[in-house]
């Protein structure tokens, strides 16, 4: 039974149960397990004062933490504790309220707008911009966090220029293949995109278990007729399979896929399904590439149901409802959020006008510490309620 410890001025109460502490305002009743209390003190004894770091080892504290003294400082809205350890730790009631897990408080979503072909071009920022205003930067990566794809225009036709935009939002992420990968006609060409023929909306790199998070793809020449690019919109894709046929999205989240891409020196392979979750059963990555996919292993029943649930995914982002067609032009830079959008592109006539991009790969988590900086959010609220230096 919760025990009144303290007479505190409404509208807050503080009371203690058996292995957690109940904190109710008129609003609701919020519960924190002592164990997590413990682990989260922000004392200097308990962290590293400038980097937030734990300095207390999670698995010393007795289990049988508890407070011996528990006290609701109403003014200041701080709950003082001292523990039957001996060590004393202070709570924001602020900061409580924003971690309150009782009440089902996690990590807020950033917006995510799924879209299909209305959206008709993903939306552009100019280059110079891009490099040099945080606040058009930081419009740039809001984009690439809504939208998962964006175009940079204007950027310098020069060779590396993409490794050099990369550099400036984040980081390259290297691979098997070469840094920066040049794609333009070459009979000799060792991929399907050295050829002028249409690629279907695909994810590159779906041979490794963690492809690479985000493409960049800079055209530092686009004057041939035809070779317009496409995109489109996985998770919106995913969104309507798992709504309208819940067990072809099942089948697609279960069963394996093996993917290979091998060149003379090189050999990638990886087997995972095309659809991941996350913990929270949000889509969290797709891959998708027709022309990768080595032949199935599954187990027999589930050969039959897969290829009726591959098939509709795969018209369904090969459809005209889902993808959005564009030229990108001479100095436009495609950057996608590839773990969510497929780019592909149409057939060219090599012999019209030159043709040659450049791509780099990069990695989503290196995108948003540009953006959690730019935006201010990356340092943390100690739960003392002060703030760090
Ligand atoms: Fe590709
Ligand atoms: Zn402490």
């Amino acid at each position: 039974m919760p025990q009144q410890q303290n007479a505190v001025r409404l509208p807050l109460t503080l009371a203690l149960a058996d292995r957690y502490l109940e904190l109710t305002s008129p609003e609701r009743e919020s519960k924190f397990h002592y164990i997590w209390l413990r682990d989260n003190c922000w004392c200097e004894e308990c962290r590293v004062a400038q980097s937030a770091e734990r300095r207390i080892y999670t698995a010393d504290i007795p289990p049988d933490i508890a407070p011996a003294e528990a006290h609701l400082d109403h003014d200041a809205a701080t709950i003082h504790l001292r523990w039957n350890d001996g060590h004393s730790s202070s709570f924001s009631v602020w900061w409580l309220a924003a971690n309150d897990y009782s009440n089902g408080a996690e990590e807020p979503s950033p917006k995510v707008t799924l879209w299909t072909s209305d959206l008709g071009s993903p939306p552009r920022f100019e280059h110079g911009a891009v490099v040099g205003r945080p606040d058009v930067q930081l419009a740039y990566l809001d984009a690439m966090r809504e939208y998962g794809a964006a175009i940079v225009t204007r950027t310098p036709s020069v060779d590396g220029e993409v490794a050099r935009f990369a550099e400036v939002v984040g980081h390259v992420r290297e691979t098997a293949f070469e840094r920066v990968h040049n794609v333009r006609h070459d009979p000799q060409g060792y991929n399907v995109a050295h050829t002028p023929l249409e690629l279907k909306p695909h994810t590159d790199l779906p041979s490794y278990h963690w492809p690479p998070s985000i493409q960049l793809l800079h055209f530092l020449v686009n004057e041939s007729t035809g070779g317009e690019s496409t995109l489109v919109d996985g998770w919106s894709v995913l969104a309507d399979l798992r709504r309208d046929n819940p067990d072809a999205f099942d089948i697609l989240c279960r069963v394996p896929v093996t993917f290979q891409l091998f060149s003379e020196d090189e050999d990638t392979r990886a087997t995972a399904p095309l659809v991941q979750l996350d913990t929270s059963g949000r889509v969290q990555t797709l891959r998708f590439s027709n022309q990768l996919a080595l032949p199935l292993h599954a187990p027999f029943e589930d050969v039959g149901e897969f290829y009726d649930a591959y098939q509709l995914l795969g018209k369904m982002i090969d459809s005209d409802y889902y993808k959005i067609v564009f030229k990108c032009n001479t100095g436009d830079l495609l950057t996608v959020h590839s773990h969510r959008v497929l780019h592909g592109r149409k057939a060219f006539d090599p012999v019209s006008g030159a043709r040659h991009l450049q791509d780099v790969y990069m990695e989503w988590d290196d995108l948003m510490d540009r953006h959690n900086v730019l935006s201010g959010t990356h340092k943390p609220t100690p739960s003392t309620g002060v703030d760090l230096a």
